[in-house]
């Protein structure tokens, strides 16, 4: 039986093995190929080429829209990481911080369109359905992004607001990934949907674990700065359900969050997670939605042995630290 681990592999050495145009145009390319070869889990192409496998399709039929996806998941973060101001990612620089914020712009933008080119590759049997799923995928993310941001100045967001906002901004990437991998195997729409719900219930779970990270993580191993939500005043998992406190603990937090950014503020609120107990509140909402994930697996057209495969993803991402 492969793993995940197989999937993921396969589709890395793909995206390193892509080659960009230098010369003159290195400002513009030497930034992607910054960002696609930095590593990462892979985990969006991965399922993508795991599902194909799982519906009997041959995994190096699916490697154009794998390395697809994960170049527009590259795309995402290059602005995404603008838009939070965040200057590390796996460890590293990210494209604004050692460039500057027009590289990751126009860098970006060149990405997206690498990103639909190589989705355009898939048999003409499946073009339209799969260019569908892409766009309405793609527009999702930019409206969740959207909502992200807004919820930044927002003060009366609730959870089902937040859950939202990530199947959006999360959730319908790993979830279309599943389901163009399942096409591209030879799935029908109704399997390939299924598919799809178990993406999306993982993203869920997925983006739950980050906001977890980005408070209780160790930023050696997660390859980012601890308290990059606090300071961004980001509507998370955590602080929403923080917010679910009595009346004196939600004035002690919104205290808190009124602080300037910086250590103070993150301690300030880590202190207040803490005495609320709001990190295991959120790792049993991480393990809520990974059941979510495993119980719409059930439901889907595949074999015994990839059911189990995707299961085992599932679990080593609920535990995950990077
Ligand atoms: C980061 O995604 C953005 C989120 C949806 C939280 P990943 O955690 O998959 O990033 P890489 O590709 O592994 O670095
Ligand atoms: C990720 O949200 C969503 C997208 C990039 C579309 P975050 O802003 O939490 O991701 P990280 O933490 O920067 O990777
Ligand atoms: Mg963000
Ligand atoms: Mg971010
Ligand atoms: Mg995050």
């Amino acid at each position: 039986m492969k793993s995940f681990s197989d999937y993921s592999a396969l589709a890395d050495k793909a995206i390193k093995d892509i080659r960009y145009p230098g010369g003159e145009l290195d400002p513009l390319y030497e930034p992607i190929g910054y960002a696609m070869s930095a590593g990462g889990k892979r985990l969006r192409p991965g399922v993508l080429l795991m599902a194909c496998e799982a519906f009997g399709g041959d995994p190096e039929a699916a490697m154009d829209a794998a390395c697809g996806i994960e170049m527009f998941h590259n795309f995402t973060l290059l602005h995404d990481d603008v838009m939070d101001n965040s200057n590390t990612r796996r460890g590293r620089p990210t494209v604004h911080a050692k460039w500057d914020s027009n590289t990751a712009i126009l860098s970006g933008d060149t990405m997206l369109t690498l990103a639909t080119r190589l989705i355009s590759k898939v048999p003409d049997n499946r073009l339209r359905t799969v260019l569908d799923i892409f766009n309405n995928m793609a527009i999702r993310v930019y409206e969740g992004q959207a909502l992200d941001m807004e919820f930044e100045k927002s003060t009366d967001v609730t959870k089902e607001d937040y859950i939202r906002m990530i199947m959006d901004k999360t959730g319908a990437l790993i979830g279309a990934a599943a389901q163009i991998g399942a096409l591209i195997g030879g799935a029908s729409d109704k399997e390939a949907q299924e598919m799809y719900e178990y993406g999306m219930m993982l993203g869920i779970a997925f983006q739950i674990q980050d906001d977890w990270l980005d408070v209780y993580g160790d930023s050696s191993t997660f390859g980012k700065p601890i308290g990059g939500d606090i300071n961004n005043n980001k509507k998370t998992y955590l602080l929403l359900s923080a917010m679910e406190g009595d009346e004196s603990q939600r004035k002690a937090l919104t205290d808190a969050m009124a602080l300037d950014s910086g250590a103070t503020k993150i301690k300030v609120v880590t202190n207040i997670y803490d005495r609320l107990k709001i990190s295991e509140a959120s790792q049993k909402a991480v393990s809520h939605y990974s059941s979510l994930a495993i119980a719409a697996l059930k439901r889907a057209g595949i074999k015994d042995e990839y059911k189990e495969s995707f299961r085992k993803l599932t679990d080593k991402l609920t535990g995950r630290k990077r």
